[in-house]
């Protein structure tokens, strides 16, 4: 059964960015996929100090949620990240989660469906929700999207169940990224994948 993780952001696991995402995961129930989703935000999570030793060890040096996650990740057909918006960026526990979970890990992420999601008070959402998106189409990860850039507003989860266009555009989601990954695993099957060429790491005009 084809499967979505849902990253929760927020310290909060029943606050504005998980009714969004609880909104989306209803969703992919009737869509018969599984999904599962993680709070990240209630984490002790610490940023990448750029030691490079996760390419000796295939996972980070600090053993937390983010090794954790990492084989779900691995498994997974689909990654929906959601964030409160902190001073119109996504806020610091996921951005850290972020840099050490797509760092750290060197299988493929190659076709696996990616989504955005963000939630604000008022303002902050689109700059947001760009820096996020930005995980996924560095790693060959089609974005999947909805009626609406993705985001929710309200400051506790009741706005949010207030804001009906917000819950609409969760559930497009949900099902425009059920569709895709229906559809590339259909694809793979007719298809095959394409080709991936990794032989060039270009630092500098040397090559080298
Ligand atoms: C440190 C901090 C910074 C915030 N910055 C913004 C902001 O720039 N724009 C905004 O609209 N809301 C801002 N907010 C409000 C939250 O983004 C908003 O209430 C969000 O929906 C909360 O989601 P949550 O319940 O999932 O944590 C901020 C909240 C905090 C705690």
């Amino acid at each position: 059964m084809a499967k979505v993780l849902l990253l929760n952001g927020s310290a909060k696991s029943n606050g504005c960015t998980a009714t969004a995402l609880q909104e989306m995961a209803q969703v992919f129930e009737k869509e018969g996929i599984e999904s599962e989703i993680i709070n990240v935000g209630n984490k002790n999570i610490r940023g990448c100090i750029a030691c490079g030793k996760c390419e000796e060890l295939g996972k980070c040096v600090f053993d937390d949620l983010v090794n954790e996650v990492a084989p779900k990740f691995e498994e997974a057909d689909g990654l929906v990240v959601g964030s409160p918006v902190y001073y119109a960026s996504p806020n610091g526990t996921i951005l850290s989660f972020m840099d050490r979970l797509f760092y750290s890990t060197s299988f493929s992420k190659h076709l696996k469906v990616g989504a955005a999601v963000v939630s604000a008070r008022r303002g902050g959402n689109s700059a947001s929700f760009d820096v996020l998106n930005k995980y996924f189409s560095i790693s060959g990860m089609p974005i999947a999207t909805s009626t609406y850039w993705n985001q929710v507003h309200g400051f506790t989860a009741d706005d949010v169940r207030k804001d009906l266009e917000g819950l609409q555009t969760m559930r497009n989601l949900a099902r425009n990224m059920a569709f895709m990954i229906k559809a590339f695993a259909d694809a793979k099957e007719k298809y095959g994948e394409p080709e991936v060429e990794r032989s060039f790491f270009t630092s500098f005009s040397d090559g080298k």
